[in-house]
């Protein structure tokens, strides 16, 4: 970190605070919803200056900037730090805190509680949370304490130990059925909108069409009122794998690599640090200096 910034950029926006009102009404007139994940106050800041209408901070955070295997070892104390810095970098997009695996599940007293933390604790608006039917008694005890809820229905990494994998859902008659009942269940359990996760096109917009809440895609094609990526994906810095319905509209990894390698050069060569970079000392004070430490 340089003592004297080059440049200082505030954010000069003047957009409102989304809510989960607006993204009621974004819904109602027809406007997509766009969302993106986030776990650092500079991505969030960039996020916010772009205009994003909501952050999530995913429990792809375990996988992304974590480095585990999946999502399962994340715990609830890593996403509230990831949170407060996500919030402290954005102003005016609605921010998701993701329930991480176990934090809801064992009892809905426990997951009443986690949830409120990430609005006492981790800075977030609303929570996200996996599963359909099963969670729907969690749901309600949570919309009954004032916390807005986002659900996760189709593949939900959670539980990839159950579905074999990260492959996608609702791809029979029978299991797409069940998502649509799951679906018009966690609306009437009052969700505010769902994500839906790596379920066929015709499915998701049939789901968007039946239920009256925002459904937010990601693999799940343009039927639905919104859409999210994990940031990492998108800007091609998660090397290990990049997942079919991904677009990746930059390459960072390998920007980084090579500016990781340019550094490593220029210091090797003594190119780094060069003229502009080194701090000036006054002639006159110099040679008092030497006169003192010569004596
Ligand atoms: O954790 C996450 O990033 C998510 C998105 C894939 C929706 O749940």
């Amino acid at each position: 970190m340089s003592a004297t910034p080059v440049s200082t950029s505030a954010s000069t926006s003047t957009r409102k605070k989304v809510t989960t009102l607006t993204y009621r009404h974004k819904k109602e007139r027809g406007e997509i919803i766009t969302m993106l994940t986030a776990y650092d106050y500079p991505t969030a800041l960039a996020m916010d200056k772009a205009g994003i209408d909501s952050i999530l901070v995913g429990d792809s955070l375990g996988m992304v900037v974590l480095g585990y295997e999946n999502t399962l070892p994340v715990t609830m104390e890593e996403m509230l730090h990831h949170c407060r810095a996500v919030s402290r970098g954005a102003k005016t997009a609605l921010l998701i805190g993701d329930m991480p695996f176990m934090s809801y599940q064992v009892s809905v007293e426990e997951a009443t509680r986690n949830a409120g933390r990430f609005l006492q604790h981790g800075g977030m608006d609303a929570i996200k949370l996996e599963g359909g039917r099963e969670r729907a008694d969690a749901i309600r005890s949570i919309v009954s304490a004032g916390i807005p809820v986002m659900g996760h229905l189709g593949l939900t990494p959670q539980s990839v130990n159950q579905l074999g994998g990260f492959r996608a859902q609702g791809k029979t008659a029978v299991a797409a059925k069940r998502l649509i009942e799951d679906a018009l269940i966690l609306e009437g359990a009052g969700c505010f909108s769902i994500v839906l996760e790596a379920v066929p096109e015709r499915l998701a917009e049939l789901i968007a069409k039946k239920i009256s809440i925002p459904t937010i895609g990601i693999g799940a094609g343009v039927g639905c009122d919104g859409q999210v990526l994990v940031t990492h994906d998108l800007l091609g810095l998660f090397e290990r794998f990049t997942p079919k319905f991904v677009k990746k509209y930059a390459n960072f990894h390998d920007e980084m690599q090579k500016a990781f390698s340019d550094f490593i050069e220029d210091v090797e060569s003594k190119r780094f640090p060069a003229q502009e970079h080194i701090v000036e000392m006054d002639d006159k004070e110099w040679e008092a200096l030497l006169k003192e430490v010569n004596a």
